[in-house]
């Protein structure tokens, strides 16, 4: 496989990656236009900013030291229809429900980072798609064209790239909003009730946390004469798979004040499984910015591979750095698993270790959706959570695919959702999210798991 080759070391600057091969990039009909469009990129205010990017940093470096946890979520694929107000606050609500019950039971800091606010482009496993013998490009994201099957649909048109780009702000800039002006405040985790937990099974569990929360809290101001303010505020990241290089690479910006380069599209974004090829582009333009970035690897990923990637994206071993996030399905993470680690283990390199435990469990029904169960998504979190402990390392964090609403996209949990019930409100364009209960559930499940390791 190609991701083995280790590349020649040459300078980095943000265009360096074109003399690679970039796999999944979309077609574009007219050169000039895309030219136009990613100048226009460029000259446009950035989302975020190079010192919270260093905040994420030393967030994830304290993650890797054992001392906090990420959670890393949001949708597989947001959609321009989709940044309406009310979707993005129950976005952040479930987040922030899920952050909560997981600090209870971890006791140790949660760091949230949304998949949001510009996960717009999507890897695809073919290049085009054939229904009744007519064959166009696939849908590859909001930001590089539309789902509807129709040629004019599928054409990639470099326009979407401005209106991707001003939706992430628009939805960047109303989190903010939220955040700062007290929603997110742990004291009042009221603001985050999301309607239909009032007849969730998970309800009790979730009110006894969010009482013992309250408690401790008012315990620690007792104790400190603190403000609410500066006891309760949460921090919120954004993060999404950097795979359109031409969009990455316009938000790719020097800071004098560090001498640096970042990617000031978000603060941290991720290399997908199919674009981590060694000596492939996306390596390449990642190796350059100075964000925390973070890599999927699977059962596909040899020893050398991996080692590659961790001593070329990493080569000063800068805590925090580094995200290995592994997506193994629950039938393969144990087999895969120790392999990977003692590879990390070899360089003498430290990274961030989390569990996707959603695109590894992707399974097709009878009737044509796409879906996962529960009961694999948890199987595979615990395992990985014991599998790092029996090699000596550890489990850091968790990323997930999963949406504030009220969707039938995975089956399983307490309401026993079954493969008949998809088709009530299956929503998603690509991949199926867990909805806020089945989310809350697994928080719930982390927060057990870590009570039963501590009480052995
Ligand atoms: C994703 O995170 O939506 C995705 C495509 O994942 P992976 O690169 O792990 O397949
Ligand atoms: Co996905």
């Amino acid at each position: 496989m190609s991701g083995m080759r280790s590349p020649e070391i040459t300078t980095w600057n943000p265009a360096s990656w074109q003399a690679r091969k970039a796999q999944q990039q979309p077609q574009y009909a007219d050169p000039a236009a895309l030219q136009s469009a990613v100048a226009q990129l460029s000259r446009l205010p950035p989302l975020v900013v190079s010192w919270e990017i260093e905040a994420l940093r030393e967030r994830l470096a304290a993650a890797q030291r054992g001392e906090a946890f990420l959670l890393q979520a949001g949708d597989c694929a947001e959609s321009f229809a989709d940044c309406e107000s009310d979707r993005i606050a129950k976005q952040l609500k479930v987040i922030l429900q899920c952050s909560l019950v997981m600090l209870h039971g971890l006791k140790r800091p949660i760091v949230r980072v949304g998949r949001i606010a510009g996960q717009y482009a999507k890897p695809r496993s073919a290049d085009t798609e054939t229904r009744d013998g007519v064959t166009l490009p696939s849908y590859r994201g909001d930001t590089i064209n539309h789902p509807e099957f129709t040629a004019e649909a599928r054409a990639a048109d470099p326009v979407l790239l401005l209106r991707g780009h001003e939706r992430a702000a628009l939805t960047l800039n109303f989190i903010r909003a939220l955040v700062d002006g007290g929603f997110a405040d742990l004291h009042h985790p009221e603001y985050w009730e999301l309607g239909f937990l009032r007849h969730s099974p998970a309800r009790d569990a979730y009110e006894r946390i969010l009482r013992a929360i309250a408690d401790s809290l008012d315990f620690f101001k007792s104790l400190t004469g603190s403000t609410v303010q500066e006891t309760g505020r949460v921090d919120f990241y954004t993060s999404h798979e950097g795979l359109h290089l031409l969009y990455e690479q316009a938000h790719t910006r020097f800071i004098p004040r560090s001498q640096r380069w970042y990617n000031l599209s978000t603060h941290m974004p991720w290399i997908g499984m199919r674009t981590a090829q060694l000596d492939g582009a996306h390596v390449e333009y990642f190796r350059g910015i100075s964000n925390p970035v973070a890599v999927k690897v699977g059962a596909a990923m040899d020893t050398g591979w991996l080692q590659g990637l961790v001593t070329t994206l990493n080569p000063n071993n800068q805590p925090g750095r580094l995200t290995l996030i592994h997506r193994f399905g629950a039938k393969e993470i144990e087999r895969s698993l120790p392999r990977l680690i003692d590879a990390v283990r070899e360089t003498g390199q430290n990274v961030l270790w989390v569990c996707d435990p959603m695109h590894g469990n992707t399974e097709t029904t009878v009737g044509g959706y796409k879906t996962r169960r529960l009961e694999n998504v948890q199987k595979e979190l615990e395992l990985a959570f014991t599998v790092h402990e029996a090699n000596g390392s550890r489990l850091g964090g968790v990323h997930l695919e999963m949406t504030g609403e009220d969707v039938t996209e995975c089956t399983g949990g307490a309401r026993g959702l079954s493969d008949a019930d998809l088709a009530r409100a299956y929503r998603t364009q690509v991949d199926p999210r867990l909805n806020y209960e089945q989310a809350l559930e697994l928080a719930l499940m982390i927060a057990e798991h870590s009570k039963k390791a501590r009480s052995l």
